[in-house]
């Protein structure tokens, strides 16, 4: 497996992949890799030859009072799990080599950005859009996969890659839980034991609320999301909202909506996690 540090050693790489007629796939991350990344990987083998594992924990999607610097990292262990996997490469660049100190040129998804998590963060999804646009021109994979967990960042590079016609297949994995149902995450590192058990709420309160919100239907989503939040406060939470939406366009859901995201976001202690289901309409 190789490991470039540098925009031109994987521009290289991507050059002569393309060359050799192989498709490459790339796997976006933040590093600290678990099995969610790693079920990316395995999706990502499924359709290319070559798997590129981007790992870099990219500075412009955090906001100066957020987790950036003890955003937890382990090189050598996200590098031994890729090569366990199959992965061909991985990309890992220092901050200083994907931006120039005086970067002005910026990608802003100006819709979807705005809701769920882009309320409280409001310069995340650009931070975002703007990095995998970067790696789509440094990788320049043929596929790329993103997990459901980032459901709404899922939704945005979708959408990013229509609207700016990036020649990509943008494929969307299950979102993968533990034994005890809560979504895997980097950020679950942060939480004590206390704070593990309370953040079961999340999954327990929206798989409740899907059968709630399927048996009495769609009318009753406000006090559905209520008692969810509700719930999520007995258990230490802070919410930061729950939501209801239509999966596809974000916007409140109507008779024609085909399918619900319910999403959650949530502080324990100074950790804030995020989950989502989806709920099929049809
Ligand atoms: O989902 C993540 O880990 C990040 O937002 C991504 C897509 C790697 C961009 O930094």
């Amino acid at each position: 497996m190789e490991i470039f540090r540098t925009v031109q050693d994987m521009q290289n790489f991507a050059t002569a992949a393309i060359r050799a007629g192989k498709k490459v796939a790339l796997v976006p991350t933040m590093g600290f890799l678990h099995e969610g990344h790693l079920s990316l990987i395995d999706i990502a083998r499924e359709h290319a030859d070559l798997v590129v594992v981007s790992i870099f924990v990219n500075p412009t999607q955090f906001a100066p009072n957020e987790d950036l610097d003890k955003y937890p990292r382990d090189f050598q262990r996200d590098k031994d799990l890729c090569e366990l996997r199959g992965a061909a490469a991985i990309f890992a660049p220092e901050a200083s080599e994907m931006y120039a100190e005086n970067q002005t040129t910026w990608v802003y998804e100006e819709k979807l950005s705005t809701k769920l998590c882009g309320k409280s963060r409001p310069i995340h999804f650009r931070g975002v859009c703007t990095v995998v646009s970067k790696l789509f021109n440094i990788v320049r994979p043929d596929v790329a996969v993103f997990g459901q967990k980032d459901a709404q960042q899922a939704l945005i590079i979708r959408r990013m890659v229509r609207d700016l016609n990036f020649p990509i297949e943008i494929i969307v994995a299950p979102l993968v839980r533990d034994k005890n149902n809560l979504a895997l995450s980097s950020r679950n590192k942060y939480l004590d034991e206390n704070q593990q058990k309370d953040a079961l709420v999340l999954s327990r309160s929206i798989f409740a609320a899907k059968e709630a919100i399927l048996s009495v239907g769609i009318g009753e989503i406000p006090s559905i999301c209520e008692v969810v939040k509700t719930e999520i406060a007995k258990f230490h939470g802070i919410v930061d909202y729950v939501e209801c939406l239509d999966s596809e366009t974000l916007e409140e859901p109507t008779e024609a909506t085909k399918e619900l995201l319910l999403a959650v976001a949530a502080k324990f202690g100074t950790t804030r996690l995020i989950d989502n289901i989806l709920i099929n309409l049809e």
